[in-house]
């Protein structure tokens, strides 16, 4: 480096970091790793401090530096920024129209050959225009009135798609059109950022791009994630120009802009109208916003031909989609309250069309949420967002349109279905009724929730008969469920019809309808044998899902076990963390709910697949790791080992902490003062006795369940197998329960690995497959044979 003058080396430098920089921006292929970036960078910036007559506008130190400023200065136009003329139908003949529209200005015959079009899409974000002349971006401006806008270059600078040289060689002369816009999963990051240092948000991505182009302050553009594509031309000096606009895209990229991919070359109106199909198809997985797509005459003789009109050029045409944002109004705004008891406010709103369906709620979460978003009141006036099959959000308040007297929303004191005091406790952003079970909204919930399909799974017991079983009292608790009679349900159906003043068909003939009763009674009943996990899933404990059900399932095979074990001995479990461990001990020491399982069991509900508990345990049920996980201050897992192997926690129970020993085994003071004050703690001596009991209790079923296991549960363990078609009695969620609880595999798809197909009725290609690969075929009854060996020893 010493032998090149230090101008030489300035501009080496320079060349290379542009290199770079486009493509890490710009082709988003990163050719070099982070730190060897950095050194060039700093490199340069060192000599640029070291040579101030170095120092240039175009260098890629110079993007963020700029004071903030007290306005924009205004800049005319040298080519006017038109706006584009847009086809309302959003179907496919708004593209027919524009091809008829040309030809037809053209004075083409209808025997003439299709026109060419250059197809790209209409992105969502802010249209700028930037002039460079001699390669050297000198000037960024917004669209204004199109014939004069503001000078923003000090923050369109500071994006890193807008090269500040451009590549090649570029003319004299180019002033480049195109937009700035943000990526959705952009501003999901930069907001939730945002929310985390308590900042207000950005509402959605047009905004966000508008909104930091137009902020006097360079430093905010910054740190705003913005992008930007080329589409288009301004003034130009000193170019022979390509023939065509797609010519013009591929010489824009080629200096080094940023052009999106999504381009066509399309000859005549079908074409168009095919491109609108698939863009409208690929809308979704974008990761920006447009809200259409773009058609422009592709030879540039011919869009001179066609001219202007007013401020519109007749050679091009916006074709839109459906909008997936759309302004409407809070009529009111109601609580909802959860199987937990979450109390989450939803907006009523006056019904829009938006997305392709017509949307009349939306959640707003909780308080957090509604501040974030600056607070909300009823008669606001909102923009509501749904895209693709997302459930539709409220993206912010129209501020300007909040009526006079609006009363700004807060969350209720009492939750507004039993009148229980609503709580909301420290670090969580939920409030929540404190009514529990006796709350009728979480009776509601949490029977449905039981019954649900991936519960237990009660086939009929839906929404509607939770509800009434409830209000009328038929059933308080869900052990009630299995204590129904068909007289029961018929009288909870009079009633209910009694009170919405229907009477049904059968009963104006006379007749009393049963089916429905008898089909239930029978759902119920024959959900009295789920699995282990799917029972504990229904139960509703906080933190439980499918996949903790079924890991305390695993490991320790019984409902009793599960009831007695200590928060510390679940927490040594696999992806238990002490919260859920928390929470799990919490639920079953809780006397309503001990008393909703008893009543349960006395009705017959018995997991179908209880087994000795695993006996990978043993290797978790060690002092070292009870201790680590019993949430004792200051003990790390290093400091448990330690302790752990001094005294177990039996004696610890026993004889109490012995300070003067431990320390003299090298124990540090401060860890013994927090063993003394944690043991001290009420009832803490005692319960680390009853872990200590529990203990011993699960280790001596472990080896006898060990052998008993591994032999009997051959045939099915560790066995893989797919299922395909339908069985004539098991249904598939059924099978694949059962196989698993024997330690098998289910799997989607046929391979060499498998060793079971499992095949019922029209069974596909699957069953194609099995044959190909010889892999044995079992029909029901030889699965339940299987089965059947496994459970009977
Ligand atoms: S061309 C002479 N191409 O749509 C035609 N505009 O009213 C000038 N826009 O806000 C526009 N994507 O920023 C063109 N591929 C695209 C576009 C596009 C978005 C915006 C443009 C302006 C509006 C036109």
């Amino acid at each position: 480096m010493s032998a090149v003058s230090p101008a030489a080396r300035v501009a080496e430098l320079r060349a290379e970091i542009d290199r770079h920089d486009h493509a890490y921006y710009v082709l988003d292929a990163p050719t070099l790793p982070d730190a060897a970036y950095d050194a060039l960078f700093r490199e340069l910036q060192a000599l640029e401090a070291a040579h101030p007559e170095l120092q240039s506008p175009a260098s890629p130190t110079q993007r963020v530096g700029g004071q903030a400023l007290a306005q924009f200065v205004p800049v005319a136009h040298v080519v006017p920024m038109l706006s584009i003329q847009t086809e309302t139908d959003t179907d496919a003949s708004g593209a027919l129209n524009f091809d008829a529209r040309i030809r037809r200005e053209l004075d083409l015959p209808a025997d003439a050959p299709p026109v060419e079009y250059a197809a790209e899409l209409k992105f969502d974000g802010l249209a700028i225009s930037l002039r460079y002349e001699r390669g050297i971006l000198v000037r960024g401006a917004t669209r204004g009135d199109g014939a004069t806008g503001e000078d923003v270059t000090q923050n369109l600078r500071t994006i890193g798609q807008i090269p500040l040289r451009l590549r090649g060689h570029p003319p004299p002369v180019l002033e480049v059109r195109g937009e700035v816009y943000m990526r959705r999963d952009d501003l999901a990051q930069y907001n939730a950022e945002a929310t985390a240092r308590g900042d207000k948000t950005l509402v959605n991505p047009r905004n966000a791009a508008a909104g930091s182009v137009r902020q006097l302050d360079p430093a905010v553009a910054a740190s705003r994630p913005l992008k930007f594509f080329a589409y288009g031309l301004g003034d130009v000096a000193g170019w022979e120009m390509p023939p065509t606009h797609a010519g013009v895209l591929d010489a824009l990229a080629a200096f080094g802009l940023p052009v999106c991919e999504h381009r066509a070359v399309l000859a005549g109106g079908e074409a168009l109208a095919d491109f609108h199909r698939r863009i409208a198809a690929l809308r979704p997985q974008l990761p920006f916003d447009i809200d259409g797509v773009v058609y422009k005459v592709n030879a540039l003789a011919l869009q001179r031909r066609l001219g202007f009109r007013s401020r519109e050029p007749r050679w091009a045409v916006a074709h839109k989609y459906p909008p997936q944002e759309a302004l409407t109004v809070v009529e009111a705004i109601d609580i909802q309250v959860g199987r937990t008891g979450a109390l989450t406010p939803v907006a009523r709103l006056s019904p829009v069309f938006v997305g392709g369906v017509t949307v009349t709620n939306a959640t707003l979460h909780n308080a957090d949420e509604i501040e974030r978003k600056g607070g909300l009141c009823v008669g606001d006036t909102v923009i509501v967002r749904r895209a693709g099959d997302v459930i539709p959000e409220i993206l912010g308040v129209v501020f300007e349109q909040r009526p006079a007297t609006a009363q700004p929303f807060t969350m209720p004191l009492f939750c507004p279905v039993c009148g229980a005091p609503a709580v909301r406790e420290s670090g969580e952003a939920v409030t929540r009724c404190s009514g529990g079970f006796s709350c009728r909204a979480q009776r509601i919930q949490a029977i449905l929730h039981f019954a649900g399909r991936r519960m237990m799974d009660i086939e009929g017991l839906g929404e509607r008969y939770v509800e009434r079983l409830v209000e009328f009292d038929y059933v308080t608790g869900v052990a009630d469920l299995y204590r129904l009679t068909l007289d029961d349900l018929l009288d909870m159906k009079r009633r209910a019809d009694e009170r919405d003043g229907v009477t049904p068909e059968t009963v104006k003939a006379g007749q009393v309808a049963t089916r429905w009763a008898e089909n239930l009674l029978a759902g119920i009943a024959a959900s009295k044998s789920p699995s282990l996990a799917r029972l504990l899933f229904a139960l509703g404990i906080r933190h439980v899902g499918e996949s903790t059900a079924k890991t305390l399932a695993d490991w320790l095979g019984s409902l009793e076990r599960v009831r007695r074990a200590p928060a510390a001995m679940l927490a040594v479990l696999p992806d238990i963390g002490q919260t859920v461990a928390a929470a799990i001990a919490a639920f079953f020491a809780e006397e309503h709910n001990a008393r909703a399982i008893d009543a349960l069991l006395a009705e017959g509900v018995r997991p179908c697949d209880e087994h000795p508990p695993s006996a990978r345990l043993a290797g978790c049920l060690t002092w070292e790791h009870l201790y680590a996980a019993l949430g004792i201050p200051r003990l790390t897992p290093l400091r448990a080992r330690q302790l752990a192997a001094l005294v177990p926690g039996d004696r610890l129970a026993q004889e109490g902490v012995n300070a003067a020993w431990l320390s003299a085994q090298g124990l540090p003071a401060e860890l013994i003062e927090a063993l003394t004050t944690w043991l001290q703690q009420p009832g803490q001596r005692g319960s680390l006795a009853a872990l200590a009991v529990q203990r011993q209790a699960l280790l001596a079923a472990l080896p006898v369940a060990e052998k008993g296991a591994e032999t009997v549960a051959s045939a099915v363990a560790g066995k893989v197998f797919v299922l395909t078609g339908t069985l004539p009695t098991l249904k598939r969620d059924a099978a694949k329960d059962r196989i698993e609880a024997a330690g098998g595999k289910v799997s989607s798809s046929v391979s060499k690995k498998t060793d079971y197909v499992v095949a019922g009725e029209e069974a596909g290609s699957k069953l194609d497959k099995a044959r190909e690969l010889g892999i044995p075929l079992l029909d029901e009854n030889a699965l339940l044979e299987l089965l059947k060996g496994v459970a009977a020893t």
